[in-house]
């Protein structure tokens, strides 16, 4: 009988402790540099703030961490492994997961298949082809279908489920989208302005949720122009602005950086 292959020794993991390490990131844009010399990193059960004004680079480094950018130079970590050449699939399979700024449900698949849609296979490959397939997936899809449940019930949605994607506000939408990512099990969840234009009563919702997946040991990097959210749920926050890190600290040492306060006024101007 043939052996089984070996799994080769993993000689790219070096223990930095951090689950997510960006380093030195640089991505340049036709005609503009949107991220120069960015590092970051997200310790295990950390919760961060990244702050900046708009233009600052926030969602390009979510993008370069994602996978859903190239970087120009630098180089990205996840759990000690260098995956700055992995696809954004199987950085969701290592433990990453992001939502994006403007959420994109399918919009006239019902909440529960749109949820369904952020389930992953082992490998990496997205699980949803599978509910298209005949009796031999059955079993794994009924879990998949519970487990969706559950996911709906936490983010507070449940009772839309068989509703078209469509029909959803735009706060909803987000939870939609936490649900949908909480699907592949990830470590670490980017938020990119889960608050940005929710209404007060879905924005404590969010806060809640966000609060319970930290409190489950999830590491969580959150965009967020609220400062009062980010300063209820990180412990440290990092400010950039044309693409570089400005400053870092609790949240009331970043907010009273002179540094940032002037990045935010010029942004303005
Ligand atoms: N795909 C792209 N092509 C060209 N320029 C881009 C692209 N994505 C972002 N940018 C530019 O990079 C800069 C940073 O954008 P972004 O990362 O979205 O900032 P933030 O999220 O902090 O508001 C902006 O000037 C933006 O116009
Ligand atoms: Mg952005």
């Amino acid at each position: 009988m043939p052996s089984l292959p070996q799994k080769p020794v993993d000689t790219e993991a070096a223990p930095t402790g951090a689950v997510i390490d960006a380093r030195d990131l640089v991505k340049r844009f036709e005609g503009m540099t949107a991220v120069s010399e960015m590092s970051l990193r997200l310790g295990a059960g950390e919760m961060v703030g990244l702050i900046g004004p708009n233009g600052a680079g926030k969602t390009t480094l979510f993008n370069l961490i994602a996978g859903s950018l190239t970087p120009t130079s630098g180089a990205i970590f996840i759990a000690g492994r260098d995956v700055s050449q992995e696809s954004p699939e199987q950085r969701i399979g290592r433990g990453v997961g992001r939502t994006f700024q403007i959420p994109r449900p399918f919009l006239e698949m019902t909440v529960l298949e749109n949820v369904l849609s952020g389930a992953q296979a082992q490998d990496g490959e997205n699980l949803f082809a599978n509910f298209f397939r005949p009796a031999h997936v059955r079993s794994q899809e009924k879990a998949a279908i519970d487990k969706a449940r559950t996911l709906l019930e936490f983010v507070t949605i449940s009772g839309l489920e068989h509703q078209p994607a469509r029909v959803l506000s735009g706060g909803q939408r987000k939870l939609l989208e936490l649900a949908r990512i909480l699907m592949a099990d990830p470590q670490a969840i980017l938020l990119d302005e889960p608050a940005a234009g929710v209404n007060p009563a879905l924005l404590e919702t969010i806060m809640e949720r966000v609060l319970a997946l930290n409190a489950q040991g999830k590491s969580i990097l959150l965009i967020e122009h609220n400062m009062d959210m980010v300063s209820r749920l990180c412990s440290r926050v990092v400010a950039m602005a044309l693409g570089r890190p400005l400053a870092e600290g609790t949240p009331a040492e970043v907010a009273g950086n002179p540094d940032v306060i002037e990045a935010y006024l010029g942004a303005m101007a």
